[in-house]
């Protein structure tokens, strides 16, 4: 009796073990966002974007050369080169270099990679190689100010930590797969609220007793006149900068500072009257990469609000204005 229950009820048992474990097996491998994913920026890590790239509406834009992207890349990961004349920037009157390019431009870039707006919940990530100089490393924030000068919320916006080589030093899987965009419509307002011109520097010079700071984010010796780059018409700094040289952001092996070395970086250079809610920082640099690299590091990193930057940077000023040695 009690045996041909159990024989009646194996089979049973044995549908349910199975329809047990069909619905525990999906269970286990459910779409489950990481708390760790809710965390995002400015800077995210190869850990972060590995474990969260699946689960976000996540755009990875990879900022190095064709051929670099080419050789091997962030697997979803597309490319549009940070170049002189690019998606990103373009050639401005009087031969400025690196000046923002029209904002339809760069929306007509972000749309056919997919990036839509208004949709908050798609990010973007930027990754740059790593080099010395530190102009590859610039390229992050120099496209994240643009994004913002493109209508992006800074908060949709982070930068890789240590770029596509620290991707691969954490064992970061690298493809040469292209992806295929799905192409959005993008359209937004343009910001030009952090940007200032060469006539507000001037009217803003020798200006530090009433709380408004100018920062030179060139290496010391093109800002104390010894070098003298090949774009700037003069050599030195505009009057009364002080010198925070951009490539001290960041490791040598790219990754960024941590935010306390960072600040006492800028108390550094620019003393302890400076505060996120005293006065005004105004960086500026040979054409426009590394005041966004501090641009990027005083907004997003530390937290001021009270930052502009002259993009028109040495380029400009040095063709119409006297530098200070
Ligand atoms: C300028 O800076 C460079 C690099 O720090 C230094 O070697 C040089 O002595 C400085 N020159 C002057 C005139 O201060």
């Amino acid at each position: 009796m009690i045996g041909s229950s159990l024989a009646v009820l194996a089979p049973a048992a044995a549908v349910l073990l199975q329809a047990a474990s069909t619905v525990a097996q999906p269970v286990a491998e459910r779409d489950i966002t990481p708390l760790a994913c809710l965390f995002f920026g400015p800077t995210v890590s190869p850990w972060w974007l590995s474990r969260c790239q699946a689960h976000l509406d996540l755009k990875v834009i990879d900022l190095r050369s064709a051929d670099e992207y080419a050789a091997g890349h962030i697997p979803g990961s597309f490319n549009l080169p940070f170049e002189p004349v690019s998606a990103w920037s373009q050639m401005g009157p009087g031969d400025l270099l690196l000046e923002m390019p029209p904002s339809a431009d760069v929306f007509a870039s972000l749309g056919a990679i997919g990036v839509s707006n208004p949709n908050p919940a798609t990010k973007i990530v930027l990754v740059n190689g790593v080099g010395v100089p530190a102009f590859p490393q610039a390229a992050s924030p120099r496209v994240a100010t643009t994004l913002k000068y493109a209508g992006i919320s800074e908060g949709r916006v982070a930068v890789l930590d240590g770029g596509f080589p620290g991707w691969i030093s954490e064992n970061g899987p690298s493809t040469t797969v292209i992806p295929t965009p799905s192409p959005r419509t993008y359209t937004a307002t343009e910001d030009r609220s952090f940007l200032v011109n060469i006539d507000y520097v001037k009217a803003n010079i020798n200006k530090k007793n009433k709380g408004i700071f100018l920062i030179d984010g060139r290496d010391e010796a093109v800002y104390n006149g010894s070098v003298l780059e090949d774009w700037a018409l003069k050599a030195g700094h505009i009057p009364s900068a002080v010198n925070l040289p951009a490539k001290h952001i960041w490791n040598a092996d790219g990754s960024w500072k941590s935010p306390l070395e960072l600040l006492a970086q800028l108390r550094g250079a620019v003393g302890y009257g400076v505060s996120r809610s005293y006065g005004q920082i105004i960086v500026y640099c040979g054409v426009g990469g590394y005041a966004s690299s501090w641009y990027f590091t005083l907004t997003r990193i530390l937290g001021f609000d009270n930052v502009v930057m002259y993009d028109g940077s040495a380029q400009e000023w040095s063709q119409y204005y006297d530098m200070e040695l």
